[in-house]
């Protein structure tokens, strides 16, 4: 008899194809937006889940759900699943890195540039036919070729973003938790600072780091006031690694010039106070959402699944202490 598998948001057809060769498959093709006590009835007799960033895998849910012994995020991100809760569990829990760094990467440069050149201000004047004609001082933007760039965060998607920089002839410089190997500096062109001295010297502070709570309000008031009043901050990563309410402060003082956010504290919903700005771009948490990237995460989801259930070994298993368990 086959296993059961819950897919808890709309995914590809191609992806539900596959897994319904493995699998018994429900999938939430309607992408009803389900309450917890709903994901939990749903969840019930299920063997594998494939979850969203939205979706939180901690021990209420997997004391609740005793029959899961696979969770598949489709994500980078994992700080939605308590990783020692699904091995107290001896449940494996599985992460999509890689297929979509070059998207996220793309995206990152993006907001950089609609950031900085003010692209969606012209666009609300375009669009509310408030446009006269062009003249010299009309939205004045900054350049990000030859700025001085912060990378917090020298990941994959990180390393990804300074390839990208070179092009623009920045000085880059980074900061993380761990210093990178010098090589990797050397082949970026990528000097290490501590974080106060990027906050101080970079004209784009750019942040892709984890959450994890060594992250969390990882930029706050102290580290916005360090910031130059010319600066722009670039969120790329997640929402509670920033202070929101604090930004948005900073933002109104014009203790920075400018942000550009993909993603926010306690997502979807948005500081209000943000939408009062027009130095700030908001964005609804798309860095991956291309076609090519999002079919690619979401089968990398699925082949995980299936792993779990076959080799025991998921390509990208996050808990390998899991398997001493099983
Ligand atoms: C999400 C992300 O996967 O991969 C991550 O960690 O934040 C995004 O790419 C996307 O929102 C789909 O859930």
């Amino acid at each position: 008899m086959k296993k059961k598998v819950l897919v808890t948001r709309e995914v590809f057809d191609e992806t539900i194809s596959y897994l319904a060769q493995h699998f018994d498959v429900t999938s939430n093709q309607a992408n009803v937006d389900y309450s917890r006590a709903q994901m939990i009835e749903r969840l019930q007799g299920m063997d594998g889940a494939l979850i969203a960033t939205s979706d939180r895998a901690d021990e209420d849910l997997l004391t609740r759900c005793p029959s899961l012994k696979a969770i598949c995020s489709v994500s980078v991100g994992f700080n939605h699943i308590d990783l020692d809760a699904c091995t107290r569990h001896g449940v494996m829990a599985t992460n999509t890195p890689g297929v979509l760094t070059d998207s996220v990467a793309d995206m990152a440069i993006c907001l950089t540039l609609a950031t900085v050149r003010r692209i969606t201000e012209g666009e609300r004047m375009v669009r509310a036919r408030q446009w006269q004609g062009t003249h010299l001082k009309q939205l004045l933007g900054h350049d990000l070729h030859h700025a001085t760039v912060g990378i917090c965060g020298l990941g994959r998607i990180g390393q990804t973003i300074a390839r990208r920089l070179r092009g623009f002839e920045v000085k880059l410089l980074y900061t993380d938790l761990v210093r990178a190997d010098a090589q990797i500096e050397q082949s970026l062109g990528a000097t290490y600072v501590a974080k106060d001295d990027l906050l101080r010297q970079a004209d784009i502070v750019i942040l892709i780091l984890p959450y994890t709570p060594q992250t969390h309000h990882y930029i706050a008031a102290a580290e916005l006031a360090k910031m130059k009043p010319s600066s722009v901050l670039i969120n790329i990563a997640r929402g509670s690694i920033v202070d929101d309410t604090a930004l948005a402060q900073a933002l109104k003082a014009r203790q920075i010039w400018a942000a550009g956010l993909d993603v926010y504290e306690d997502e979807p919903k948005v500081n209000p106070a943000l939408f009062e700005l027009d130095n700030v771009v908001l964005s609804p948490h798309i860095a991956s959402a291309t076609e090519p990237t999002r079919q690619a995460m979401a089968m990398l989801a699925a082949q995980n699944c299936v792993a779990a259930f076959t080799t025991g070994n998921p390509p990208n298993l996050l808990n390998p202490e899991v398997r001493r368990k099983t």
